[in-house]
C-alpha cells in the first residue's frame, strides 16, 4: 500500500462506492447519553463519568445490549485524551492467563500516568466470564493493592462465572434486554441518517426477531437494506431466516378453533421450508406470548404445553410428529370438554 492511501478508508472500489463500516461501529454511541435503555443504571454510570471516583465494577447482561459500549464510554469521559496512556483493554482475544494478571496488569498498575486530578487508570476487562478461575484468583489482591491507582472495569453475559471474591469487590450492575420502544427509536435514527427506505411492517419484523439485542437489530436491518434495498416485514423473515410469524399466527388461530388439519397443513408448509423443529417450537412461543386473541388462562395453558415440547424437542426428539402432537394439545384445549365423552 503506498503511503498516500495509510489511514483512509480502503480504496476497494471507485469513489462513489465508498467502504461501508458495519453499522454497528459506525452508530456505536460515543457518550454514555448516547446509550439507550437501562435509565436507571446509565444514569450511575453518568454520575460516576461526571465525579470521577470510578469504583470497581461489573456489568452484565445478555449480548449486543451495550455493556462494551458503556465502559467504553465511561472510560473516555473519565479520562478524556489520557485515554490512550491511562487504559489497558484486555478482551477474550487476548491472552488472559494467570501469567498475563501477573505480568501484563500488575505492571500497568505500577505505571506512572499522569491523570486529570482525581481520576484513576482504567483496567477494562471485556468478557471477563471467559478468564479462568486462576486468573480470576491472581486479580483479588492485584484490584486491592492498587487501587488507588487503578480501577477494573469488567464486562460479562453471566455474572456467575465471575469468581464471588471479585464480585464482592465491585458494584455489579445489571443490564436489562432493551425494551422495544428504546430499539425502535434507535432504528429510527439509523434509518433516517442512512435514508433507509422501511414500512411499519418491517420494522415491526426486526424488533421481533431482534429480542431485545440491539446489535441483531441493527445488523438484520443493514443487512435487509443492503441485501433488498427496502425493509418490509417479508424481506426481512428473509434475512433473518425465522418462520414467518404471520404463517405460526395462522396456525395457533386454527388451533383456537379446533381445525387441526388447517394447523397441520400450515405446519407442513415451514416443516417444507426447511425450519428445524425448534425454529419452530420457539416462534410458536413468541407468538402466543404476544397473541391478544387468546384469553389468558388458554394462553397459559398454552404456553405450559409449548414449553414442555420444547423440552422434547431439546432432549432429541424433534420430528414434525413432535410438533403435530403439540398442535393436536393446543387444538384440544380449546375444545368443549363435552365433545370427549365417549
Ligand atoms: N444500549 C445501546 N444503545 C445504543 N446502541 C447500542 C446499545 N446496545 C448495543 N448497541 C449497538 O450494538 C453494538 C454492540 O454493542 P456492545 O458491543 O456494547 O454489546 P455488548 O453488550 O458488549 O455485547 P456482548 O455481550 O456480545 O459483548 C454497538 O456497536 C451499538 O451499535
Ligand atoms: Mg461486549
Amino acid at each position: 500500500m503506498s503511503s498516500s492511501a495509510k489511514g483512509k478508508a480502503p480504496a476497494n472500489g471507485p469513489a462513489t462506492t465508498p467502504y461501508e463500516l458495519p453499522w454497528v461501529e459506525k452508530y456505536r454511541p460515543q457518550t454514555l447519553d448516547d446509550v439507550v435503555g437501562n435509565c436507571d443504571t446509565i444514569e450511575r454510570l453518568k454520575v460516576i463519568a461526571k465525579d470521577g471516583n470510578c469504583p470497581h465494577v461489573i456489568i452484565s447482561g445478555l449480548p449486543g445490549i451495550g455493556k462494551t459500549t458503556s465502559i467504553h464510554c465511561l472510560a473516555h469521559q473519565l479520562l478524556g485524551d489520557a485515554y490512550k496512556e491511562g487504559v489497558l483493554e484486555l478482551n477474550a482475544s487476548d491472552e488472559r492467563g494467570i501469567d498475563v494478571v501477573r505480568n501484563k496488569i500488575k505492571a500497568f498498575a505500577q505505571k506512572k500516568v499522569t491523570l486529570p486530578p482525581g481520576r484513576h487508570k482504567i483496567v477494562i476487562l471485556d468478557e471477563a466470564d471467559s478468564m479462568t478461575a486462576g486468573a480470576q484468583q491472581a486479580l483479588r489482591r492485584t484490584m486491592e493493592i492498587f487501587s488507588n491507582t487503578t480501577r477494573f472495569c469488567l464486562a460479562c453475559n453471566m455474572s456467575s462465572k465471575i469468581i464471588e471474591p471479585i464480585q464482592s469487590r465491585c458494584a455489579i450492575l445489571r443490564y436489562a434486554k432493551l425494551r422495544d420502544t428504546e430499539i425502535l427509536k434507535r432504528l429510527l435514527e439509523i434509518c433516517e441518517m442512512e435514508k433507509v427506505e422501511y414500512n411499519d411492517d418491517g420494522l415491526t419484523a426486526l424488533i421481533f426477531t431482534c429480542e431485545g439485542d440491539m446489535r441483531q437489530a441493527i445488523n438484520n436491518l443493514q443487512s435487509t437494506h443492503s441485501g433488498f434495498g427496502f425493509v418490509s416485514g417479508e424481506n426481512v423473515f428473509k434475512v433473518c431466516d425465522q418462520p414467518h410469524p404471520v404463517i405460526v399466527q395462522s396456525i395457533i388461530r386454527a388451533c383456537i378453533e379446533g381445525d387441526i388439519n388447517g394447523a397441520m397443513g400450515k405446519l407442513n408448509e415451514l416443516w417444507e421450508q426447511g425450519y428445524s423443529a425448534v425454529d419452530i417450537v420457539v416462534t410458536i412461543f413468541r407468538v402466543v406470548k404476544t397473541f391478544d386473541e387468546l384469553p389468558e388462562y388458554t394462553k397459559l395453558e398454552y404456553i405450559k404445553e409449548i414449553g414442555f415440547t420444547h423440552m422434547r424437542i431439546l432432549e432429541g426428539v424433534g420430528t414434525v410428529i413432535q410438533l403435530g402432537g403439540l398442535l393436536a394439545r393446543l387444538c384440544k384445549l380449546n375444545m368443549k370438554p363435552e365433545l370427549f365423552h365417549i
